[in-house]
């Protein structure tokens, strides 16, 4: 596995492996690498020869009062774990690599990203399409691998994607979860035992709109205020929202179909979480609660 920081280094080695006729992969991490990181490599490697990670805490998307400063970092472990799921080529540039100076132009939604993490996140998302859209100018990729538990994230980049004709195909893998159904996040590092303990439930109400939906419950203003209920009922659990849009463009449904998302965010003490389910087709480790 090599290591470059240099946008040069990256262009050379990629572009020496295309010349070789390798279809180049890319999955875009901030690092702190868990197993739902390592299942995109997986699938990445599934569709490429080349498997190109960065590693990047984006700045651009964190708002103000944010944690960009306290989020986590290990990039010793993160090359162990990368080396050992047969990562080719890690990129991790410093800051200033990136964003030599503020940017000129950037990547800005216009429609999807006011909804959902985008109400209570501005710029977000503009922070997150233009940092995906620099590596895709970078590496170039054939592939890029995104993860559903982002799934607003993902449509959004797949949007981007054909919006402005950029020659990549966007994959999106399954959420990957712990054995108890919370799902895998950088950000579980800041739970306290107790906390983790809450989190849980958050996995849990999904799984019980998942087999409410399979019992036939099609309203989808029950199913979101019975998650609400029994995410109150846990306490300490700080519901931001609780909603049922489609999968295709994330506006809002009143009637769930297979191809409703059920999408929560929660603050648990000053952990912000999110976790979703499409209720036709859970993840399967969602699917193991029910
Ligand atoms: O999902 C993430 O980790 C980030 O939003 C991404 C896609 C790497 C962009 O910084």
């Amino acid at each position: 596995m090599r290591l470059v920081r240099r946008i040069v280094e990256v262009r050379e080695l990629v572009g020496e492996a295309r010349r070789n006729g390798l279809r180049i992969g890319l999955v875009p991490t901030m690092g702190f690498l868990h197993e739902g990181h390592l299942s995109l490599v997986d699938r990445c490697r599934e569709l490429s020869d080349l498997v190109v990670m960065s590693i990047f805490v984006n700045p651009l998307q964190f708002g103000p009062s944010e944690d960009l400063e306290s989020y986590p970092r290990d990039m010793e472990r993160d090359l162990a774990l990368a080396e050992g799921r047969r990562v080719d080529l890690v990129f991790a540039p410093a800051n200033e690599e990136l964003y030599p100076e503020p940017p000129t132009a950037v990547v800005a939604p216009r429609r999807l990203a006011d909804r959902l993490c985008g109400a209570s996140r501005p710029g977000h998302f503009e922070g997150v399409l233009t940092v995906v859209a620099k590596l895709f100018g970078i590496v170039q990729p054939d592939v890029s691998v995104f993860g559903q538990k982002d799934f607003q994230q993902a449509v959004l980049i797949q949007r981007m994607v054909s919006d402005l004709n950029m020659a990549v195909r966007v994959e999106v893998a399954p959420t990957v979860r712990e054995p108890d159904g919370l799902a895998m996040s950088s950000r579980n590092a800041y739970l306290s035992g107790d906390e983790r303990a809450r989190a849980v439930s958050i996995s849990q109400a999904l799984a019980w709109a998942v087999a409410a939906f399979r019992s036939g419950e099609r309203d989808a203003g029950l199913l979101r205020s019975q998650i609400r209920v029994r995410l109150d009922a846990v306490g300490g659990v700080d519901v931001e929202y609780v909603e049922a849009v489609s999968a295709r463009d994330l506006e809002p449904v009143s009637s769930a179909a297979a191809d409703t998302v059920m999408a929560i965010a929660a603050r648990i003490g000053s952990t912000r979480l999110i976790d979703n389910a499409c209720l036709g087709n859970p993840d399967p480790g969602l699917a193991k609660l029910l």
